[in-house]
């Protein structure tokens, strides 16, 4: 069954959805843009994902510890990040289609450049028209769905040339780029938009401050109000976390000193981030409160090529570990223009979504930026002393420096919806007429199905409810997700369970009372196996520990 990006992304929008995973927050409400609840499969999902990263990360490393930190930290930590500064995007509105878009991603246009405005159809376009010849007092000429007439003049100022007449008739400032969907020059000024979500802390009421401040000045400019106000709300404001890995700047020499480690040693947290994202998409590939799994490498200086290479390629395996398609995922080199402020090389991690490749996973060489930003703004000195080093600089024994720092930075919300991406399977099959139908079949790892194992009862009496229900217990003793199952007919079952990625489904049927064996249906292959019930707890540990 071919799928076009836009319904293959709807499928899994809706499966998720009908089966539990995500669903929209706030729902009866009419929901809220981009915020997402992740109903009883998906909370499975989620933390089986990231534990099986915490896991890899820190259980089955002596190298990283682990820290999880509060969300709200000082205001200092995003100055001295850099994010109370630098984490704002330049934002433009197009004055006509009232498009919002970030001016430094904008198309830009070359002089004598002919300046088209394509609509999506003849409507949009009649409407366009109207704006602009009521707005700015010229009537481009209209084509279909586009709008013509204008032209770069130099790099400062575009015209409208009436009946392609050498002369412009009337001019405008070009703003140096058009709006990405329309591309149409007449724009709005820039406006620095930052990404973090500011609140207020402590009991003083800001907005009681802000009033006394505009009533005793009521005679300064709107640009000194501005500032006045601002000056009162940063006294309490707060902001939560755009990333999880300042904190492990920040509790660098805490965590380094509680647990003796040595250089190169990692800190590991995972956890929600926040930002105030100017385009959301994608379902919840771009949302505005996701989680995040971060590690920060401290290594010695002019080893971080090293490590670098090291760690994009543990990422890279780690990912394809437990998917289906190994061959969807790549590297992508930041080149130097894409490089964060503090990055002197990053990798991306892509995957290849139904819309392209894009990022995963960022795995940066973030140097000693922030640790020395850090130690400057607080005044602690976030260094290391190896005594078994010599100084580079002095010829001496014992070298102290700024650890640098490999960052390997995975959303753990944007690898939830991979592995949704990766899992999702249509098959045809024969029902039990013999007809063709669509099994829908979520090929989930084991290690991450929400669900291990389904109990079903054929019946929904004669005693195999009781077996049923004895054994579901039996496994959550073993600490196995089982699931007691007797809606509905067994075809059924097996199809919601297909859906849901349950690995494994057992049948309870009159056989089981006669000789104490059950079936056990294989969610791949759906082939079905008779196997004595005393061992069933052992195979489906096997199973999933293999897995
Ligand atoms: N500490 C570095 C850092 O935060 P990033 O590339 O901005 O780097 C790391 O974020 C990862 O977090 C991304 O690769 C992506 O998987 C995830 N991520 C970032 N913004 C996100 C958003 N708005 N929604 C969902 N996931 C996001």
């Amino acid at each position: 069954m071919s799928n076009t990006p836009e319904n293959f992304k709807e499928k899994i929008i809706s499966l998720c959805k009908r089966r539990g995973f995500i669903f929209q927050s706030s729902e009866i409400y009419g929901g809220l843009k981009s915020a997402y609840d992740y109903g009883p499969l998906g909370v499975e999902l989620k933390r089986n994902l990231m534990n099986e990263w915490w896991k890899s990360m820190v259980h089955k490393r002596e190298d990283v510890i682990g820290l999880d930190a509060s969300i709200i930290m000082h205001p200092k930590v995003w100055e001295a990040s850099g994010h109370l500064a630098g984490f704002s995007d330049p934002l433009v509105d197009c004055l006509v289609s009232k498009e919002r878009f970030r001016a430094d991603k904008a198309p830009k246009l070359n002089v004598e450049d002919d300046i088209t405005i394509t609509c999506n159809d003849k409507g949009q376009a009649k409407n366009f028209q109207k704006i602009i010849e009521d707005r700015f007092n010229i009537l481009l000429k209209r084509e279909g769905k586009q709008l013509k007439g204008l032209k770069l003049i130099d790099e400062k100022n575009f015209g409208f040339f009436e009946n392609n007449n050498t002369k412009p008739i009337k001019t405008f400032e070009y703003k140096g780029y058009v709006s990405p969907t329309f591309g149409c020059p007449f724009l709005s000024e820039e406006r620095q938009f930052n990404l973090m979500f500011r609140s207020q802390i402590g009991p003083v009421d800001v907005l009681g401050e802000i009033t006394t401040y505009i009533r005793k000045n009521k005679n300064i400019s709107s640009d000194e109000l501005r500032i006045g106000i601002d000056k009162l709300v940063k006294k309490s404001a707060v902001y939560l976390r755009p990333e999880t890995a300042q904190a492990m700047f920040v509790q660098f020499l805490n965590c380094q000193q509680t647990m003796s480690m040595k250089i190169p040693f990692g800190i590991a947290q995972m956890g929600k981030s926040f930002r105030n994202e100017i385009t959301t998409e994608h379902f919840i590939f771009r949302s505005c409160e996701f989680e995040q799994m971060e590690m920060e490498f401290f290594v010695e200086p002019g080893t971080q090529e090293k490590w670098l290479d090291y760690w994009v390629e543990k990422r890279m395996s780690w990912w394809q570990k437990f998917a289906n398609h190994p061959e969807n995922f790549r590297y992508r080199a930041h080149d130097e223009s894409e490089l964060a402020h503090y990055a002197e090389a990053c990798y991306d991690i892509e995957y290849k979504y139904p819309w392209g490749y894009d990022e995963l996973e960022g795995v940066a060489s973030r140097t000693d930026y922030d640790l020395k930003k850090h130690a400057e703004q607080s005044g602690t000195k976030l260094s290391y002393f190896d005594q078994q080093k010599t100084d580079p600089d002095t010829g001496k024994n014992g070298w102290r420096y700024t650890p640098y720092v490999i960052e390997p930075a995975a959303g753990a919300t944007r690898g939830l919806l991979v592995y949704l991406m990766d899992a999702y399977t249509e098959e045809t099959v024969k029902d039990a007429k013999g007809n063709e139908t669509t099994r829908i079949v979520m090929k989930l790892h084991p290690k991450l199905a929400p669900i291990k194992v389904a109990i079903l009862p054929l019946v929904k009496k004669e005693g195999l409810p009781e077996i049923a229900r004895k054994l579901v217990n039996e496994l959550f003793e073993l600490g196995i997700n089982a699931r007691y199952d007797e809606q509905h007919s067994i075809g059924k079952r097996y199809r919601r369970h297909d859906e849901a990625g349950t690995p494994f489904c057992i049948t309870i049927d009159g056989q089981t009372k006669e000789d104490k064996s059950v079936t056990i249906r294989d969610r791949d292959t759906m082939k079905q196996e008779r196997i004595p019930l005393v061992y069933l707890k052992e195979i489906i540990q096997k199973k999933l520990s293999e897995a």
